[in-house]
């Protein structure tokens, strides 16, 4: 919604959502070229997700508009010579000359795009109509691989299809928040306020955070579980356990509406108290108490994040969430429900438009090909196009250019040169890589270190489109200013390749709204049907939520839809139950072990955001977060001889990394978390992912980012706490 002066739309952070108001600020002395003046953000109050509240990302974004933005395509024939600057036309004649050539030598298969939760919803579409559709190759992925793949996963195998079933107000309803694997305090910051003032509020309300580091969140709890990391499955079995004895079974929901209670019950007979706190490192009273909270409770609703989804058996935690909402029908009701809390701020429409290499828009799945000709057929394309296979994830991708199978990545609006696992590999990869696309709205970034061709996308506030958040609300964002330089919108590059490539018929689109007009025809009578959704009607009534069918006679669907899914306990599976899962707990893909004792965990810090493309170049963030460390329990350090401030380098079996030391007991000894955010951009030798391994669930195919065994070596010498790599940008900049 646009007035005379100021513009709604969304923060282009995270997944929680939330509304801004955007208006120009010409006397502020604006860094910005010619007719962009700066810009004043403000919460939008009449947003229904964050009702006015941002955080310190949402209220300094627009400070980095106008900073090391790539303004021209820049092109090169290998990777070190320097970038010359080239016209679109001249671009876009390299990318359609190298997909010829890759086409008619090595197959659709070897293409592929990497994009992710910052793309908007009309950006996905006309990627997967390409890649998926005209070209018939799935090796579309995003970096929600990396994120939330195992939420996806989980809901489909457990309630048949995936969309968290929730909504924020049921933050402020519940009786009872169980969080786990989630700093939410961190990392969703607003959907924790709204939780946060309930609890205060309502001191009966309880909340119980489950995290082996006491987090900010976790210092919020009325009760914290500090398990080992990797024994999630342990303890949600256990309270299964303890549930299921102590008679908090909800016998006429589980007879009616469920399917394998059995196979379940013969599993958890296995997680008896002694066996679980056991494993998991806490007390059988904290056991019982947990479970003694959740079956009291007339309201569960369980929050869970990357510290859940990040894992090599992420699929099986989020099923077992599930279960236990299943077995106590904590589901379909006011303040109940098992709420995957997303992380970008479109990864929810990502998956809604089918942006990952197993799925079709509208929640649909490539292996089923029923879903496949109903796509085919409204994409006008011939039945058999579209390949009944996984395409490559993101890490396919990366095994695909050591083999030579991969003969062209096009990486949009993500930075897998800092945010994969096992990064010295990764690099080597790129390196070798015959020819990489990266699209994306900044200069320099890690990632175009391994560039042949650099596109200049137009960014958060320069073109219009949908983005969808955590609670199913889908927002427009309109453009308030033009894109600086060359700068185009993800869609129009992607579709003007596509016509150039002979698919003149399949992108006529001249405007974003006639991209979503189309999509949304695909999830008429889908779970997440929002048929009924179009611009207009977004920008005349604001931010809907789907469930939203079409309706002809009138602007409203009606009836109204519920705002929560699964209302009526009848589940898009074949027998409409929802399905226990069972699963046993196979514990860490690498545990720690007497060369590499230590375990790593890796995480988010409050105003950072990713690999730091924005935040790096926000002052007040920067001082905020000046630099990466290493959180280590007094204890360990002792043992080491290091004190505060000492520099340690850590080594796990594929890469070291170097930062100072900060000491503190809210982590449990044997155990060390650093942050995500550094790259080389940023610090020198600082990268967590330098450690991670890509050891990856093997139902979502997400890596294990969370954990990873590792050594640690006291450094002599003090390093320098540089936060930039000049050398670096330097390099970048030739
Ligand atoms: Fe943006 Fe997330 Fe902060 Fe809201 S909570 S202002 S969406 S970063
Ligand atoms: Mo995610 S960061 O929810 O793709």
């Amino acid at each position: 919604m646009t007035t005379c002066d100021s513009t709604k739309t969304l923060c282009p952070y995270c997944g929680v959502g939330c509304g801004l108001e955007v208006s120009p600020q010409p006397q502020a002395g604006a860094s910005g070229a010619g007719t962009n003046p700066g810009w004043k953000v403000r919460g939008d109050r009449t947003h229904p997700s964050s009702q006015g509240m941002v955080c310190v990302k949402g209220a300094t974004v627009a400070e980095a508009l106008d900073r090391d933005r790539l303004l021209y395509p820049m092109l090169r024939e290998s990777l070190d010579e320097e970038f010359r600057r080239v016209t679109w036309e001249e671009a876009l004649e390299a990318i359609v000359h190298r997909f010829q050539t890759v086409l008619a030598t090595q197959g659709a298969d070897a293409v592929c795009m990497y994009g992710s939760g910052q793309m908007q919803t009309e950006d996905y579409y006309v990627a997967q109509k390409f890649l998926k559709g005209c070209l018939g190759t799935n090796n579309f992925d995003s970096n929600s691989r990396l994120c939330m793949s195992s939420a996806v996963a989980g809901y489909v195998q457990s309630l048949g299809a995936d969309g968290p079933p929730c909504c924020y107000e049921d933050l402020e309803l519940t009786d009872c928040a169980f969080l786990i694997g989630t700093n939410a305090a961190e990392c969703h910051p607003i959907a924790y306020n709204r939780l946060q003032k309930h609890h205060k509020k309502h001191p009966q309300m309880r909340m119980i955070v489950v995290d082996p580091r006491r987090t900010p969140t976790a210092e919020a709890a009325d009760l914290h579980l500090a398990i080992q990391p990797g024994t999630d499955i342990d303890l949600l079995n256990g309270m299964a356990y303890l549930l299921m004895q102590w008679g908090y079974i909800e016998s006429d929901f589980v007879e009616h509406h469920t399917s394998n209670f059995e196979s379940f019950a013969e599993v958890i007979r296995h997680y008896s108290p002694p066996v679980v706190v056991d494993r998991c490192g806490i007390t059988v009273a904290e056991l019982e108490q947990a479970a003694r909270w959740w079956g009291e409770s007339r309201r569960v609703l369980s929050l869970w994040s990357m510290g859940v989804n990040q894992s090599s058996e992420g699929t099986a935690k989020v099923c077992s969430i599930i279960n236990l909402h299943l077995l106590t029908g904590q589901i379909g009701k006011p303040g109940t429900g098992p709420f995957s809390l997303t992380g970008q701020p479109n990864a929810m429409g990502g998956r809604e438009v089918g942006g990952l290499c197993n799925l079709l828009p509208g929640y649909r799945h490539v292996k089923f090909a029923e879903h496949r000709a109903e796509v085919e057929q409204f994409w006008n394309l011939p039945a058999g196009r579209i390949s009944p296979h996984w395409g490559r994830t993101a890490w396919d991708m990366i095994t695909g250019l050591e083999t030579g199978d991969v003969g062209v990545l096009w990486i949009v609006a993500t930075n897998p040169a800092v945010s994969l696992p096992d990064l010295e590999r990764v690099k080597a990869a790129l390196q070798r890589s015959p020819f990489t696309i990266c699209q994306d709205a900044y200069y320099p970034t890690e990632t175009a270190h391994y560039a042949h061709l650099l596109l200049p996308a137009a960014q958060w506030g320069e073109k219009t489109g949908t983005m969808t958040n955590s609670e199913r609300v889908v927002t427009l964002c309109s453009a308030f200013r033009t894109p600086p330089g060359a700068a185009r919108p993800d869609w129009e590059i992607i579709a003007e390749v596509a016509r150039r490539l002979g698919f003149t018929d399949h992108f006529p689109f001249t405007t974003p709204a006639e991209v979503f007009a189309e999509y949304v025809q695909l999830t008429q009578n889908r779970p997440c049907d929002m048929s009924g959704l179009s611009h207009d009607r977004l920008h005349h009534l604001g931010p809907l939520q789907w469930p939203y069918p079409s309706n002809p006679q009138s602007l409203i669907p009606h009836p109204q839809p519920p705002k929560r899914l699964y209302t009526d306990l009848q589940f898009p599976t074949p027998d409409r139950r929802a399905r226990f899962i069972p699963c046993h707990s196979r514990g860490l893909a690498e545990p720690p072990n007497p060369d590499y004792p230590f375990v790593l965990t890796t995480g988010r810090l409050y105003g950072h955001w990713h690999t730091q493309t924005r935040t790096g170049r926000i002052e007040k963030i920067q001082k905020m977060h000046p630099h990466p460390f290493l959180e280590i329990h007094p204890r360990d350090a002792q043992k080491l001889g290091l004190q505060e401030n000492d520099w340690v380098e850590v080594r796990s079996p594929r890469g070291t990394a170097r930062f100072p030391i900060t000491l503190t007991r809210m982590i449990a000894p044997g155990t060390v978390f650093v942050p995500l955010h550094w790259g080389e951009l940023w610090a020198n030798q600082a990268e967590a992912n330098a450690l991670t391994h890509p050891h990856a669930c093997p139902d979502s195919k997400q890596p294990e980012l969370k954990a990873c065994a590792v050594q640690l070596v006291p450094l002599k010498v003090q390093q320098s706490l540089q936060n930039r790599n000049e050398d670096l940008r330097l390099l970048s900049n030739r």
